[in-house]
């Protein structure tokens, strides 16, 4: 008899975004004549850069030839575009990473789904709340967790983020092994300074621990005292983990370019106390289980670090800050206490007691706006909804208009 993997029941029956998704088509297909604006999941909606856009036109133009034609690429990622990440989004910022520590792939969010089965079964994981669905829900899958009660999955340590902390959360009470941290932070829009990073990454080392960081938003950081990467902390190589995403940082939603960084020394430890090299068990998963991102995509992604496209995501940066900048101001402006929209894409607001499922209704009905409720990102985030920069500027401005007139 085929038997399920009985993790799964233990789940929600959807994922966030697909539940929101799923209502958002029963209000419109209810009220077809609504002009629906989406401010929920984090997608991108300007196009490419032109710089990408060439690189991209000028790589399938390659695949059209025998003589330029690629096969099979490396699992982990076309040197050119290794070395040029590792110029650009490392040494210059002063972080020790060369080009062979860095894996291309086609997602963090695969990424860090994936990274979880190197690490053992009974290991003790400590998860923000509220969180990125993704760091939860695959350890759920994997087995990691007890049930779901109450908002919560016994066995996780939650980190709480609130407002009373910033939405930067304190260092866990008990030991604990592996650590989720994502700055700037998805859903709060929150960032950490270096002082705060460097507690955590003495606090792995102290523990044995391992920082799984997520850096997917760090393209949106304009404030120079801002860490860009956990590597500009000192000892972070040997506990962290980085991942990086072109998603919103280009434009690559649906092209589909990221990477991962797994230092060299990076260790984790059997169940003797022995180290081992991430490094080396992550790249026997990738090239086991992964055959690389496509050559075009690859070359388009590489095109970003060329001059007039690092202008060019500069530029895609600060338009959607623009968008960022309107949220936060108008939703203060009715009153609203807010974090994020600065050195992020997001705007995590408070909703003066409505709770958020009612909130993200209300502003979907009236207003024809979607929102993603706060209380999908786990239990803390229950009260607030986040709203998204990413949209034309001309919609965030409609958009905002008609959240003013629907909360009058
Ligand atoms: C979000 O809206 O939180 C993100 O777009 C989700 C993702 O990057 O997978």
């Amino acid at each position: 008899m085929i038997r399920i993997n009985e993790n799964y029941l233990k789940l929600n029956a959807s994922y966030l975004f697909s539940e929101i998704a799923k209502r958002v088509s029963a209000f419109q297909a209810a009220n077809p004549d609504r002009e629906i604006i989406r401010l929920g999941i984090g997608d991108v909606t300007r196009a490419l850069p032109q710089a990408c856009v060439d690189a991209f036109h000028k790589a399938i133009d390659e695949m059209a030839s025998d003589s330029t034609f690629k096969g099979y690429g490396p699992e982990q990622g076309y040197a050119f575009l290794r070395e040029a990440i590792a110029e650009h989004d490392f040494k210059a910022n002063g972080a020790d990473i060369s080009a062979d520590e860095i894996f291309v792939s086609d997602g963090a969010k695969c990424d860090t789904a994936n990274i979880q089965e190197l690490f053992s079964e009974d290991i003790i994981i400590a998860i923000p709340d509220p969180v990125y669905p993704v760091y939860l829900d695959t350890n759920v899958m994997a087995g990691r967790t007890g049930k779901f009660a109450d908002g919560r999955y016994e066995g996780i340590v939650y980190l709480e983020c609130t407002r009373e902390n910033g939405f930067v959360p304190a260092l866990p009470e008990k030991p604990v092994d592996l650590i989720y941290l994502c700055f700037p932070n998805n859903p709060t829009g929150s960032t950490i300074t270096k002082d705060q990073l460097a507690k955590w990454v003495d606090y792995a080392k102290k523990n044995k621990a391992l920082i799984l960081f997520d850096a997917a938003y760090e393209a949106f950081i304009t404030d120079p005292a801002l860490p860009k990467s956990i590597y500009e902390i000192e000892g972070a190589r040997e506990v962290a983990i980085e991942f990086r995403s072109l998603s919103k940082t280009a434009g690559f939603t649906g092209t589909r370019c990221a990477y991962t960084v797994v230092p060299k020394n990076c260790v984790a430890y059997d169940s003797e106390g022995n180290a081992h090299n991430l490094y080396a068990m992550w790249n026997r998963r990738q090239t086991t289980k992964f055959n690389g991102v496509s050559y075009p995509v690859q070359k388009s992604a590489a095109a970003i670090y060329s001059e007039p496209g690092r202008t060019q995501v500069k530029e895609l940066a600060a338009y959607y800050l623009k968008n960022a900048a309107l949220i936060r101001e108008s939703m203060m402006a009715l009153g609203y206490e807010c974090t994020g929209g600065v050195d992020s894409p997001y705007i995590w607001i408070y909703g003066k007691g409505t709770g958020s499922w009612d909130f993200f209704n209300l502003l979907l009905e009236k207003a024809g706006v979607v929102c993603t409720p706060g209380a999908g990102f786990g239990r803390c985030g229950e009260g607030y909804i986040r709203i998204s920069a990413f949209n034309s500027y001309e919609n965030v401005q409609k958009a905002m208009a008609k959240i003013k007139e629907a909360l009058k």
